[in-house]
């Protein structure tokens, strides 16, 4: 319909437009994240002077091209506000993430957080996780046991493909994509998997999440803060 705006572009100008001068700033990835990232670039080459942490090979390399001044866990503690997207979010803010293979970084960055910034379009808010495959990141060696183990705790699961091949992350790892639904109790399930031998990290992101940016095709934005 003419006149309506890319949800995506909302909520990711919004949460770019927070960041405030001097911040440590985390660099989601995927699609909502990228809108961010193009912002903040707009904003660097007006002058704001920022440092950030990218989550993936992608956001780094665009961050990069924008003049974005990227740094290392050398050189930070903590980093004041992260923006990233999320495949699924719930009413109590537990996201899952990962659909972007981009998790395991997207994870250890959320964990430095002050404020974890989730940007979504209207399509990702549910009220129970897991109609997206839940991204479980895997090493390679003995990945068929993990895969073994998710069915016996109750999932199903595909090996991520890209062109014909098991998609490797920016880690050197496998992802299982694994079918919970409906994730009765995210904290539980989180737990359990990340308990199997072989598990890196998988898309559940409990606690995380500070402030829900959803944009609308209006070109409004809904901003909630976590209870
Ligand atoms: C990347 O691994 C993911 O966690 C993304 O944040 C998530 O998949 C959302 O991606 P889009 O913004 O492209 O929908």
């Amino acid at each position: 319909m003419s006149g309506e705006q890319d949800p995506k572009q909302i909520s990711g100008t919004y949460a770019a437009n927070l960041v405030e001068d001097r911040m440590a700033v985390g660099l989601g990835t995927g699609s909502t994240a990228r809108f961010a990232i193009l912002r903040l670039g707009e904003r660097v080459k007006e002058g704001l002077n920022i440092i950030a942490i990218p989550t993936s090979e992608a956001s780094a390399k665009l961050a990069t091209e924008l003049g974005i001044k990227l740094v290392g866990f050398n050189d930070v503690t903590h980093l004041d506000i992260t923006i990233d997207g999320a495949d699924e979010i719930d009413p109590d803010f537990n996201m899952l993430k990962g659909g972007g293979g981009a998790l395991l970084r997207e994870k250890i960055v959320a964990s430095l957080t002050k404020r974890q910034i989730c940007i979504v379009d209207p399509n990702k808010a549910v009220e129970k996780l897991g109609k997206f495959p839940l991204p479980v990141e895997v090493v390679k060696f003995g990945w068929e046991v993990v895969a073994r183990r998710i069915e016996e705790i109750g999932g199903k699961y595909k090996v991520r493909q890209r062109d014909g091949e098991n998609y490797v992350t920016d880690n050197g790892n496998f992802i299982l994509d694994c079918d919970f639904y409906p994730i009765e109790n995210p904290p539980e399930l989180e737990k359990a998997i990340k308990m199997l031998p072989g598990v890196v990290e998988v898309g559940l992101f409990i606690n995380m999440a500070h402030t829900l940016i959803m944009g609308h095709p209006s070109g409004e934005c809904t901003v909630r803060e976590r209870a």
